[in-house]
């Protein structure tokens, strides 16, 4: 098992081959609005039969809202689910619950993304930009590892594959550039995560 997890930004039967192919050599899948419009929320229970399924609806609203949006695809069997992390501080909490700390391009949390990872709480981990390592080792030293750290922005948009895994994440978010090529899940083969051995 490598330490990725495939972003399937592509359409259902695509990527429906895709997580048979590479359900063995991958830590999971992230799938999306597009996916979610296409498949139903039934395609969140389809793609976990063949891996760790993180739905990334990047959910921005008050947190009880938040949480029975996050509880519909944890019901129907993904580990985990993305939240905009500018809610902090009336952040939705749960063990399921990735907040998105910063993003890979320029955005308002590059000025407020370290107050949002110090004293969040009860969650299971953050999204930072892998093609930003320096940020990825800011983030470990501060956070220790009480929570896990996943991060796109690799291969499409400039990151080097591993370069955030040794920065210190757990899991490097991949979508274009392995879609595009699976073979290439073989460039992570023996990197490990930082921290947590699942996403
Ligand atoms: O194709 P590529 O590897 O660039 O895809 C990156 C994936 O990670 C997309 O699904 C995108 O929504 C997601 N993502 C991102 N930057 C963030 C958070 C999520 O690129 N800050």
């Amino acid at each position: 098992m490598n330490p990725v997890i495939v972003a399937l930004d592509i359409s259902l039967l695509k990527a429906l081959d895709l997580v048979k192919m590479l359900r063995e050599k991958v830590a999971g899948f992230k799938i999306g609005w597009e996916l979610i419009f296409e498949g139903g929320i039934s395609i969140v229970s389809e793609i976990s039969r063949y891996g760790n399924v993180i739905v990334d609806l990047k959910v921005a609203d008050v947190p009880h809202i938040a949480n029975r949006v996050i509880n519909k695809v944890i019901e129907k069997g993904a580990c985990c689910a993305i939240v905009h992390g500018f809610l902090y501080p009336s952040l939705p909490r749960g063990e399921n619950i990735y907040v998105l700390a910063k993003m890979t391009a320029p955005t308002l949390y590059d000025e407020v993304w370290e107050r949002i990872i110090e004293n969040v709480g009860e969650i299971r981990g953050f999204v930072l930009p892998g093609n930003q390592p320096e940020f990825i080792s800011r983030a470990r030293k501060i956070l220790g590892c009480k929570y896990r750290i996943i991060s796109p922005g690799i291969g499409a948009q400039g990151g080097q594959p591993g370069n955030a895994l040794r920065a210190g994440a757990d899991f490097e978010i991949v979508g274009r550039y392995v879609v595009e090529n699976p073979d290439r899940v073989a460039e992570w083969t023996g990197l490990r995560p930082a921290c947590f051995n699942t996403p």
